[in-house]
């Protein structure tokens, strides 16, 4: 008979030991701080397989974390649910876990130095004054390396098999090949950014204040790398620019020369995602910015150790200014006067063209962006995206296409414009615009057939009868 198992999974982060000892432990004298340790291995013994976290307890005992966060009633006098120290989990569920994000890149680094560690010939060099470099390298070639930067006040730039490495100060870094580091013990990561958006919208704005004194007239640059999509940047409020990846080449890498203030600097980057890719594990991925930082002549400084701020989606996705409603809360201006921004909510009306066929939009003038119609959102857009061949991503190529019922065919052009042609069927008259081989071309195509189409382009009416102008094509037919 088959056994029908159930696995359930639990999955706990961690687990606290809710005792706030420290607050009271000074009236235990001398019996107190066995006390805490007695707590800290009682823990860790359950082997539960989770890190442990002591509150109110900053000198918990090793591997025992200092943190935690209190829920529902168990809170004592005044004092509300709050957060607070670096517990992985907030009171709203969210996580934030600077320490558990550490942790696990630096895990992730050092399992993928796991071969050289275990099996490798271990070598120390030195690499400067307070700096040493601990190489492991095994009998199968592979290779890894631990950067050390033992100077606690300033960084470094370090020589290491001809290539320089950057070490902030007090730090390590780690190269699981011997070459490009996966892991800096210093270096902050900038929050994820499906985490943050939970896919709501496309759209993260990432806003750091950067304070900047200059030594000389430098020449600066801006260099962000991102994994995900686009990425506008905007400095004291100015566009710096832009840049995006491919399908094939996701991760995306903008390098603009800036020019900064003395003092307080407000750096704005966009970041924009366009969909998840076509992936198991998606949990797994990390979109977003990953490492932001101003190159100067000297030296580099990097952003990612400061303090960011971030704001989901764009406002006019907050206000629904693509509704009617929330097209109101705000002033519309006409077009031209934004015809250099980068970026720009545009508004029309249009009357649906007669007929019950369907219609499509030619967005060819656009960028990229998002369209509603009526509220409704018919989707995302991006004409300008290159393929291969340097053509639009998104292409219209429009036919007119007539047909007669079975048993019959097109017997009569009666009228055919292509240009500006006006009026209701059968009431059509040539407009302002018209191409005089119109007739011509449709009568060669479609005389005698039951279905014929006809392409809707310059080169198939012979040239342009009224170039800048947009124009259309119209035919009236009788089948017999
Ligand atoms: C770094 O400096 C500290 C304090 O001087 C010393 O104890 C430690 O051994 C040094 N570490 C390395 C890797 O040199
Ligand atoms: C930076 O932003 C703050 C807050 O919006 C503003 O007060 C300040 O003037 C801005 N600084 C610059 C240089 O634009
Ligand atoms: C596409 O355009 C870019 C930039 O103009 C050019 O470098 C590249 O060679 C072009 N590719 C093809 C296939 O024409
Ligand atoms: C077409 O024009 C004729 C003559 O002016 C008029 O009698 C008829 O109602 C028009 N048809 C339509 C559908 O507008
Ligand atoms: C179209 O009409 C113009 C003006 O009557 C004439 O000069 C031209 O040759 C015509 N072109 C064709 C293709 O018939």
């Amino acid at each position: 008979m088959p056994i029908n198992c159930l696995l359930i999974c639990l999955c706990i982060t961690y687990m606290q030991i809710e005792n706030e000892y420290q607050l009271v432990e000074g009236g235990f004298h001398e019996k107190g701080p066995p006390y805490v340790i007695w707590a800290a291995s009682m823990a860790v013994g359950l082997r539960t397989g989770v890190p442990w976290m002591m509150c109110k307890q900053d000198d918990a005992p090793d591997p025992v974390y200092h943190g935690g966060t209190n829920l529902g009633r168990s809170t004592s006098s005044y004092v509300t649910t709050s957060y607070y120290d670096e517990a992985p989990l907030d009171e709203y569920g969210l996580k934030r876990h600077p320490k558990w994000d550490h942790l696990r890149d630096l895990h992730a680094a050092v399992k993928q130095s796991s071969q050289p560690l275990l099996w490798g010939k271990h070598t120390k060099i030195s690499l400067g004054l307070f700096q040493q470099a601990y190489i492991f390298q095994a009998n199968s070639g592979s290779c890894a390396a631990f950067l050390v930067n033992n100077d606690t006040t300033s960084k470094v730039t370090v020589q290491f098999r001809n290539v320089a490495y950057d070490l902030p100060q007090k730090s390590i870094s780690i190269l699981p090949d011997c070459k490009n580091v996966v892991f800096n013990s210093a270096t902050k990561r900038l929050l994820d950014q499906l985490t943050i958006t939970k896919d709501t919208t496309d759209y993260l704005w990432y806003t750091v204040s950067y304070d900047y004194t200059s030594s000389d007239d430098q020449q600066l640059l801006l260099q962000v790398n991102s994994q995900a999509h686009v990425i506008h940047a905007f400095v004291n409020d100015a566009f710096i620019g832009t840049e995006h990846g491919s399908h094939d080449s996701p991760g995306v890498v903008l390098e603009k020369p800036i020019s900064l203030l003395n003092g307080k600097n407000n750096i704005s980057l966009l970041s924009v995602m366009v969909g998840s890719p076509d992936a198991a594990y998606l949990e797994h991925r990390i979109f977003g910015l990953q490492r932001v930082r101003i190159q100067g002549k000297m030296d580099v400084q990097d952003l990612n150790n400061q303090l960011w701020g971030y704001q989901v989606g764009l406002q006019g996705e907050q206000l629904e200014i693509y509704t009617e409603k929330g097209a109101q809360s705000v002033e519309w201006r006409t077009f031209d006067k934004f015809a250099q921004k980068p970026m720009v909510w545009y508004k029309t009306t249009f009357d649906a063209p007669p007929g019950r066929d369907a219609v499509a939009l030619n967005l060819q003038s656009m960028g990229k962006g998002e369209i509603w119609i009526n509220g409704e959102s018919i989707g995302r857009y991006w004409v300008s995206f290159l393929t291969l061949q340097n053509q639009s991503s998104q292409t219209l190529r429009p036919k007119v296409q007539l047909y007669c019922h079975q048993g019959k065919r097109i017997s009569v052009i009666d009228f055919a414009s292509y240009g500006s042609p006006t009026g209701d069927c059968p009431n059509y008259s040539v407009g302002s615009c018209h191409s005089n081989s119109s007739k011509t071309v449709v009568e060669e195509v479609c005389l005698g057939k039951r279905r014929c189409s006809i392409s809707v382009s310059v080169s198939r009416f012979g040239g342009d009868p009224c170039p800048g102008t947009s124009k259309s094509l119209l035919v009236a037919a009788s089948c017999s």
